[in-house]
């Protein structure tokens, strides 16, 4: 148990949710930890080290290496192929990812657009369903492309649905339900399998009893 780990935390709503499990399954974690700005936090008496990055960004860190383990989204895992493993669906942070438009939207042959922060998942599905449409990168606040007439649709994560609603857009179809889930390096789980076992484990109780 001398080596510590280090684990890639996404910043922002998912955060709080993912440092209450790791306190529940007792690892200490510093106060500092949840209002700092800082990048990076050790937490010495819990022989780990945080890396604190943008949801996005978490599967990167944990493919490079850098982070032996990482919190990241569903959305993010099916977004971009990473050479991580998926370990533990630690359930939290539940939300689904949908198709959704202005109201009284009719699909339209004539060069039909999507808007998403996920063009490759959002590409899939509309392949998937034999649909051509062109995709629209955007990095945040979707809804506005509808309302602007960017584009017809988005593809976007509905969580309480609040968004959607005080923008007036509706929810088309259901894409995939999200969550968080913990992944791993697969070199780090070669060199450090009982640490990374242990944490799994412990998560793993914690995640069942909830
Ligand atoms: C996400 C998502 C929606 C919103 C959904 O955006 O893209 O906009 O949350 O949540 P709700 O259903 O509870 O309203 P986020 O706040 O992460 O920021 P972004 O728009 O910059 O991506």
């Amino acid at each position: 148990m001398s080596d510590f780990l280090t684990i890639a935390m996404p910043k922002g709503r998912i955060f709080e949710e993912a440092a209450d499990l790791l306190r529940e399954a007792g690892f200490p974690l510093p106060p500092e930890f949840d209002d700092s700005r800082k990048l990076i936090v050790d937490a010495p008496e819990a022989n780990m080290r945080f890396i604190l990055a943008k949801p996005m960004d978490v599967p990167t860190y944990v493919e490079h290496g850098v982070a032996d383990l990482g919190v990241a989204g569903k959305d993010t895992m099916i977004e971009e192929e990473r050479d991580v493993y998926e370990v533990l669906d630690l359930h939290i942070s539940a939300c689904y990812m949908a198709v959704a438009s202005l109201p009284g939207y009719q699909k339209t042959d004539i060069n039909p657009k999507v808007a998403s922060k996920y063009p490759h998942l959002a590409a899939q599905y509309f392949k998937e369903q034999g649909e051509q449409v062109e995709i629209i990168k955007l990095n945040g606040s979707i809804e506005l492309a509808p309302m602007v007439g960017l584009a017809d649709r988005i593809v976007d994560i509905v969580s309480t649905g609040q968004t959607l609603k005080e923008n007036g857009l509706v929810e088309l179809e259901t894409i995939v339900p999200i969550t968080s889930r913990l992944i791993v390096n697969p070199v780090s789980y070669r060199i450090k399998d009982k640490q990374i076992d242990e944490v799994v484990e412990r998560l793993a109780k914690v995640v069942e009893e909830e």
